[in-house]
């Protein structure tokens, strides 16, 4: 029987909610504790052989409905001036979540080793934290905003427009069925959108393709360090925002080497995380 209506309504008080976030959790880190090494491994290996046999990614549009098209209000009544959609970085902790989301995006410009005159693909925009932030410190840089959000477009076009922001074009398409131009990327920074996908080495694959010669990847993606699992219904929901269907909770050792990606397709790629 599913409940969902009974929290969707907000029939039960926050506290009974994090009661039961913090039940489920205990329950996972139980079962992870209590499992062997060995048997936490060959699960682990299973885990990765079926990935590779399932789609890109599944239930797309739940997302959407879910969380990326409620509408743009609802997420500027939560999210900071930057509307960052993803972790924020408070190194001392006392930074507000403007400053906080700063923070962060500093951190990707060095981690992606970003600079001013390249072309950035940012897959899986959001309402442009990522892009608009590398559009206004990089004048000369080409940026691609890119995510299945239409509502998503109208947002970050309108900021752009009001920035005087003319190095920032938005495509909306599914990841899954849209190809990018060859060889078009010197970066390709993806912030929480890996968490969506399934299959990585298709994935990979598609980006490989988009990027030049030498280009590189950069991933920000939440995960357990050990044991990768998949979204399942009830308080994992609630344990993230509300999070998602179509969701993993994947582990960084799931991404395919680059002998594995590359193999099939033309041009280099390097992954940083
Ligand atoms: C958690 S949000 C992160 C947003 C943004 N990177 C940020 O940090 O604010 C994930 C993003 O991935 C996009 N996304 C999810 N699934 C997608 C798909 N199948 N194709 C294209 N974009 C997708 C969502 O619309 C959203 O923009």
């Amino acid at each position: 029987m599913n409940y969902d209506w009974i929290l969707d309504r907000g029939y039960l008080p926050q506290v009974v909610i994090q009661y039961g976030i913090r039940r489920q959790l205990q329950d996972r880190i139980r079962t992870i504790h209590s499992t062997s090494l060995e048997e936490t491994y060959k699960t682990k290996m299973q885990y990765v052989k079926a990935l590779r046999e399932r789609p890109m990614a599944i239930e797309t549009k739940t997302a959407n409905t879910q969380h990326y098209e409620v509408g743009t209000g609802v997420l500027q009544a939560c999210l900071g001036p930057r509307m960052k959609y993803s972790c924020c970085l408070y190194p001392t902790g006392k930074e507000t979540l403007g400053q906080a989301e700063v923070e962060m995006l500093e951190q990707y410009v060095e981690r992606a080793q970003l600079v001013d005159g390249m072309k950035i693909l940012d897959l899986g925009c959001g309402w442009g934290s990522g892009a608009l932030y590398f559009a206004e410190i990089f004048p000369n840089a080409k940026i691609t905003a890119f995510s299945n959000s239409s509502t998503q477009k109208a947002y970050i076009d309108e900021q752009a427009n009001s920035k005087g922001l003319s190095n920032l074009k938005v495509i909306t398409g599914d990841v899954v069925d849209y190809e990018f131009e060859k060889e078009a990327f010197d970066r390709v920074v993806s912030i929480e959108l890996f968490e969506h996908m399934k299959n990585y080495e298709l994935l990979m694959a598609k980006i490989s393709r988009a990027l030049k010669p030498g280009g590189k990847l950069f991933v920000h993606i939440f995960t357990h360090k050990t044991t990768p699992y998949d979204f399942e219904e009830g308080l994992d929901e609630y344990a993230f925002l509300y999070w998602g269907y179509d969701a993993e909770y994947g582990s960084a050792t799931l991404f395919p080497t680059r002998a594995q990606v590359a193999r099939p397709v033309v041009g280099e790629w390097e992954a940083l995380c």
